[in-house]
C-alpha cells in the first residue's frame, strides 16, 4: 500500500509567501505513471474507482452526480511513458448513448466525438507547422487585399484591420467581436424572433430590429462562404488589438482562411490533414463531419443533424472530430516536438498575455492556467484549450514540466449545456487536482532515486559530492546538495556563503539526448521576509531569475552541475562546472 511520504507536512503546513526558483519542473519528468509502483497509477485507480463506485451505483456520491447523464471518455499520456496513454483511461456511457440508434452505445478510447473548440489549438499547431513565423505578424490587409477598402477613419466603429495580425487572432487579442453572422452562437435575435415561442423584443425595451440588423444582408450566407465576406459581415471593435484579451470564434475562423489564402490548400481538412492529422497517423480525426448515417464509430450526442452539421469554414474555430487515442497522439507530439522544433515548442508553449485573474493567461491558441502547489508552493503551468459547444465539451492539458497531459471529452443529448460544461469542468478538476501531486510524488521518487548519494573523484585527495533528497514541504523541496569536498576543502561552504543560502537545490535546466548529459541549476532557497512593496519583494521572489545562476568562477557558473545519465534514468557521474571537467563517479 502506498503511503505518501510528503502528505504528512500538508495538513500543518503554512506556506511561505516566498518562492525564489526559476520557472518550470523542480525534477525531470518522471518515466513511470503506469507500474503498480507509481504514484500516477495508484492515484489514477483511486479517481477512476471513486467514478465506477458512483455510476454503477455501489457508494452515490451527491458531488459527482452532475455526471449521470452525460457519456464521457478521459485519457492521460506521458512522452516518457508509452504506456500510459494506452492504460490510464476511462470511459462511460451515459443512458442516450447506450440506447441511441445513431453511432455506438458504448464509448471508449477510439469512439470519435465531436470536441468543439479544442479545435483552435489544432489549428494553431497546423499554422505553425505551415506558415512561416513572419506570416504571423502580417497585417491582414498584406493578406488579403481586397479588404484594405474597408472604412478605417473612425477606430470606435471601425475594426482596424490593418493592425490586425494572425499572431493576434491567434493569442484572442485581435479586439474582434466574439462571433458575427451567420454563425452568431450569441445573437439574442435568433431566440427572440425565431424561436417556437417569439417574444415581442420591444416588450421587453429592446428596439425592433431591420432586415440588415437581422443578418439577412451580410455577406456571408452559408459555411462555404469566402474569408473576405466573413470578414466583411464583422462588426464594431470591442477593444483595438493587443489591448484585452476576449474569447472570439471569429478569430479562428479568420485564422483559418488565412492559413488557406498563405498555404494555397483551399478547404480547412486540406491543412489539418498535411499538417497534423496525417503525419501524426489521426486516423479517426477529421473537420469534415461523417456523412454515413447512422454515423458508426461516432458518438451521437443529442440530434443527429446538428451531429452532422458540416462546419465549412467555422471547422477551424471548433469542427474537429477525434477519439481519445488520437487526442493522446497529439499532445504526446506537442509535448515530445515530433513536428515542431523544440525551440519553436518552447515558445508556443508561453503566454503572450495575462487576464485579470493571476493564475489564468492566453497564449496561441491556449488558454493557461497556473496551478499552485499545496506542498512545495511551486507553479506549475497547464497549457489546456476548452471546447464546449452544441451538446459537446472537452479539455486538452498538456503539462511541459511533467511532459504529460490529458483529456476530458464529454456529451449529453439529455443533460443541460450547465450540467455538460459542468461535467466537463469536475472532470479536469478531478484528474489535475489528483494527478498534478501524484506526477510530483512520482517526480521526487524518480530523482531521489536516480540522483541521491555520493559521487566520488578517486585521487590523493578526498573528493566527494553528496546530495539528499530534501522532502520537507515548502520552498526546499527537491534535490539538494548536502556536501562538496573538493581536494580536501569544503566547497560547499564556498557555495553556501558565495549564493547566499544554507540550502542549495538543483534544478533540471539543459539535456542531451545524444550525449546523456543533463545540467541542472542550484537554487539557493530563500526564507520568507516581510516586504514594503512589490520592489522590494521581487528581489527575494525572483532572486533565481534576476540573479541567473550569474556568479562565475574563471567563466563557469557556479551554480552549473552536469550530469551524465544511464540508459536506466540514473546518474553515473557529477561534474560541478566550476570544477572545470573534473568528474565524481556515483558510487554504489
Ligand atoms: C482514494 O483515496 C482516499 C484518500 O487516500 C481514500 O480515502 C479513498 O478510500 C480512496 N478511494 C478509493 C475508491 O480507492
Ligand atoms: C437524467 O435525465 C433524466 C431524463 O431526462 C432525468 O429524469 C434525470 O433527472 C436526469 N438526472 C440528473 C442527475 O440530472
Ligand atoms: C519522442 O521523441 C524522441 C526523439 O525524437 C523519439 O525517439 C521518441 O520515440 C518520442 N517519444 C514518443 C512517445 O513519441
Ligand atoms: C431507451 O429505449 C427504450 C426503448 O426504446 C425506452 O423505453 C427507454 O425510455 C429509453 N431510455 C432512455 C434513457 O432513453
Ligand atoms: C441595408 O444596408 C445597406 C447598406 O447600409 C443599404 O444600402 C440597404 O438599403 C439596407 N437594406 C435595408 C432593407 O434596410
Ligand atoms: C458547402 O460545400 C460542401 C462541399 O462542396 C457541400 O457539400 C455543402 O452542401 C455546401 N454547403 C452549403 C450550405 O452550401
Ligand atoms: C592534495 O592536497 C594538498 C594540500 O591541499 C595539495 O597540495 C595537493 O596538490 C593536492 N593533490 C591533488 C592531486 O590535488
Ligand atoms: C530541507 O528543507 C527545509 C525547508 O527548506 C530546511 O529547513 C532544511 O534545512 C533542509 N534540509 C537540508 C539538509 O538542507
Amino acid at each position: 500500500m502506498h503511503s505518501s511520504p510528503l502528505s504528512f507536512a500538508v495538513a500543518s503546513l503554512c506556506l511561505p509567501t516566498v518562492f525564489a526558483r526559476f520557472l518550470g519542473p523542480l525534477n525531470p519528468a518522471p518515466a513511470d505513471l503506469t507500474s503498480d509502483d507509481s504514484w500516477v497509477r495508484s492515484k489514477w485507480e483511486n479517481i477512476t474507482s471513486m467514478l465506477e463506485d458512483h455510476l454503477t451505483g455501489i457508494a452515490q456520491d451527491e458531488a459527482l452526480s452532475i455526471l449521470d447523464n452525460i457519456t464521457f471518455s478521459l485519457g492521460l499520456f506521458s512522452v516518457h511513458d508509452p504506456k500510459a496513454a494506452g492504460s490510464l483511461q476511462y470511459h462511460h456511457t451515459g443512458p442516450d448513448i447506450k440506447n441511441s440508434s445513431f453511432g455506438v452505445n458504448k464509448v471508449d478510447g477510439n469512439s470519435i466525438y465531436r470536441v468543439a473548440s479544442m479545435t483552435k489549438v489544432v489549428t494553431v499547431y497546423a499554422g505553425l507547422l505551415l506558415l512561416d513565423p513572419s506570416d504571423w505578424h502580417k497585417p491582414l490587409t498584406e493578406i488579403f487585399p481586397e479588404i484594405s477598402s474597408l472604412p478605417k477613419d473612425d477606430p470606435v466603429h471601425h475594426i482596424q484591420w490593418d493592425t490586425i495580425t494572425p499572431f493576434s487572432l491567434s493569442s484572442q487579442i485581435s479586439g474582434i467581436p466574439a462571433n458575427a453572422r451567420p454563425f452568431d452562437a450569441g445573437e439574442l435575435a435568433t431566440a427572440l424572433y425565431f424561436s417556437e415561442d417569439p417574444i415581442d423584443p420591444m416588450t421587453l425595451g429592446l428596439p425592433p430590429l431591420t432586415l440588415n440588423s437581422t443578418g439577412i444582408n451580410v455577406p456571408c450566407q452559408d459555411p462555404n462562404c469566402s474569408g473576405v465576406e466573413y470578414l466583411e459581415g464583422i462588426q464594431a471593435p470591442t477593444f483595438p488589438v493587443f489591448q484585452s484579451p476576449g474569447y472570439a470564434n471569429t478569430n479562428f475562423i479568420l485564422l483559418g482562411r488565412v492559413i488557406s489564402k498563405l498555404t494555397g490548400l483551399a478547404t480547412n481538412e486540406e491543412w489539418f490533414q498535411k499538417a497534423v492529422f496525417g503525419p501524426l497517423d489521426m486516423k479517426s480525426t477529421s473537420s469534415l463531419s461523417p456523412t454515413k448515417s447512422p454515423y458508426a464509430g461516432y458518438v451521437v450526442g443529442g440530434d443527429p443533424e446538428t451531429f452532422a452539421f458540416q462546419g465549412g469554414i467555422t471547422s477551424s474555430s471548433g469542427g474537429i472530430f477525434t477519439t481519445t487515442n488520437d487526442v493522446a497522439k497529439l499532445g504526446i507530439s506537442m509535448l515530445n516536438s515530433t513536428l515542431l522544433s523544440a525551440d519553436h515548442t518552447r515558445k508556443w508553449m508561453k503566454p503572450n498575455s495575462f487576464t485579470a485573474s493571476f493564475d489564468f493567461a492566453l497564449g496561441m491558441g491556449w488558454e493557461i492556467y497556473r496551478y499552485t502547489d499545496k506542498v512545495t508552493g511551486h507553479v506549475t503551468e497547464l497549457y489546456t484549450k476548452l471546447g464546449d459547444a452544441g451538446n459537446y465539451a472537452s479539455y486538452l492539458v498538456v503539462v511541459p514540466d511533467y511532459d504529460f497531459g490529458f483529456s476530458v471529452i464529454v456529451t449529453s443529448g439529455i443533460a443541460t449545456a450547465a450540467e455538460r460544461s459542468g461535467a466537463a469542468h469536475l472532470l479536469a478538476d478531478l484528474i489535475s487536482e489528483a494527478i498534478l501531486p501524484a506526477l510530483r510524488d512520482q517526480a521526487a521518487k524518480e530523482t531521489k532515486r536516480n540522483y541521491e548519494g555520493t559521487y566520488i573523484s578517486v585521487g590523493q585527495n578526498t573528493s566527494a559530492l553528496t546530495l539528499t533528497y530534501n522532502q520537507t514541504a515548502g520552498s526546499g523541496f527537491g534535490l539538494t546538495i548536502t556536501s562538496l569536498v573538493n581536494d580536501g576543502k569544503n566547497l560547499l561552504r564556498f557555495f553556501q556563503g558565495t549564493l547566499g543560502s544554507n540550502q542549495l537545490v538543483l534544478a533540471p535546466s539543459t539535456i542531451d539526448y545524444k550525449t546523456k548529459r543533463r545540467g541542472f541549476v542550484a537554487t539557493p532557497v530563500v526564507p520568507a521576509g516581510e516586504y514594503t512593496g512589490l520592489f522590494s519583494k521581487m528581489f527575494a521572489t525572483n532572486s533565481d531569475w534576476l540573479n541567473n545562476n550569474g556568479l562565475t568562477y574563471g567563466g563557469q557558473a557556479l551554480g552549473t552541475f552536469y550530469f551524465d545519465i544511464a540508459d536506466d534514468g540514473g546518474a553515473v557521474a557529477a561534474l560541478p562546472a566550476v570544477l572545470r571537467g573534473k568528474s565524481f563517479k556515483k558510487s554504489v
